[in-house]
């Protein structure tokens, strides 16, 4: 039986935030915008309606969840005052430092990974000892913690695994049915999910997902540099924190990423060896003044190519804005294939786009030839 047979969408005004508070106080999920992406919200204190997170999404429960906290929470003393840190776990050079973090980034696309405290349930951190909270830059989801008064927990609001949305239109074409409500907040400023840092108790930080808060920005303000997980760490965390796994953020077609010219012969050869070449392939450009459209109508002249661009700045600000939009409209298409070609650069929002576009990709560059 399907529990929500049809899915309202409200706008972002006095009345839809109105309706969004009184479903989320009734124990039930409501789709919201954020800066990064439309998160899929719940009370984080009512453990059923937390519950009902993992079902509407598909979600596995050893995926650990973000609790959003609201002005009121914004610093790491009202955080632990409310238990949902436990401060008396951090080392003083851990708090001096999560203390700088969220007063230059809060609100923002930051996610700190922070001691557990005794208020979060362990099906939110999927037994976990360190809870991520963030703190949100937008006034739509900032108006509705203040109304609630209570922190909420949400994941990206899409189907497990699949692409995150950033307009309520994404949200629905995935969730319609499996939830009760959409707030319709507009496009998604930043575009890609928030930077999850992790603090280590010597004052370390450990980057586990890059995002919308660029790593230079944070070890500018910091003085200090951020590692990454090593490939091992990574491989290890998987069952953890899916979001890092390698396979994920994918479209429904076969979808393939091509860095040189060598990949373009590769690809032809290992796709022609028995089969046609697909008649219908999307391709996403990301370098500026790309020559991998020509090349590949030339190689390849029976197909029909359905091209997006993904606009290419310095500091990659409008292509994470950009990508899933551009990802979503390629996977509504009758394609075949999705072909990605890797952006050059790694730097500031890039590192977040190629990331995320690694992880849309990895499932199928792992077949010798894609099922189409
Ligand atoms: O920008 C964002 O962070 C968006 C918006 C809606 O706020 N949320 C989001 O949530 O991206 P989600 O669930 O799609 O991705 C969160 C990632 C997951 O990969 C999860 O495994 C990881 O964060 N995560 C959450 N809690 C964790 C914990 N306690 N330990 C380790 N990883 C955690
Ligand atoms: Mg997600």
């Amino acid at each position: 039986m399907n529990e929500n047979p049809h899915t309202s969408i409200v706008t972002g005004d006095a009345d839809g935030i109105s309706q969004a508070v009184a479903h989320l106080r009734s124990g039930r999920t409501v789709a919201l915008p954020t800066e990064t992406v439309y998160g899929l919200a719940a009370d984080a204190f009512n453990s059923a309606a937390v519950e009902a997170i993992f079902v509407a999404k598909k979600r596995p429960h050893s995926d650990p969840l973000i609790v959003h906290v609201g002005e009121s929470h914004r610093t790491l003393a009202k955080l632990a005052a409310d238990g949902i840190v436990d401060g008396s776990k951090l080392t003083e050079v851990a708090r001096r430092i999560v203390e700088g973090l969220t007063a230059r980034f809060w609100p923002g696309p930051l996610t700190l990974l922070l001691p557990k405290g005794p208020k979060i349930d362990s099906s939110i951190t999927a037994g976990h000892a360190l809870v991520a909270v963030r703190h949100p830059d937008h006034p739509v989801f900032m108006e509705i913690l203040a109304r609630l008064g209570q922190p909420i927990v949400a994941p990206s609001a899409n189907l497990f695994g699949r692409i995150s949305p950033t307009c309520a239109d994404h949200v629905y074409r995935q969730l319609n049915g499996r939830i009760p409500l959409i707030v319709d907040g507009g496009e998604c400023r930043v575009g890609l999910e928030s930077t999850i840092l992790r603090i280590e108790s010597d004052g370390n930080l450990t980057l586990l997902r890059p995002g919308g808060t660029p790593v230079e920005g944070i070890e500018a303000a910091l003085g200090r540099r951020v590692r990454l997980l090593d490939a091992k760490e990574a491989e290890n965390r998987a069952p953890l924190a899916p979001g890092c796994m390698s396979s994920h953020y994918a479209p429904t077609k076969p979808t393939r990423m091509i860095a040189s010219l060598d990949d373009v012969k590769a690809l032809g050869e290992a796709m022609t060896a028995g089969h046609d070449f697909p008649t219908r392939v999307g391709l996403l450009l990301t370098r500026q003044g790309s020559t991998l459209a020509p090349t590949l109508s030339f190689t390849f002249p029976a197909t029909r190519w359905d091209i997006e661009h993904l606009p290419v700045d310095d500091q990659g600000r409008d292509a994470a804005a950009g990508l899933f939009s551009a990802l979503h409209r390629l996977d509504t298409l009758p394609l075949e294939l999705i072909l990605v070609e890797t952006p050059t650069s790694n730097q500031h929002l890039w590192r977040a786009t190629r990331d995320r576009l690694k992880r849309a990709t990895a499932r199928s560059d792992q077949l010798a030839v894609p099922k189409y």
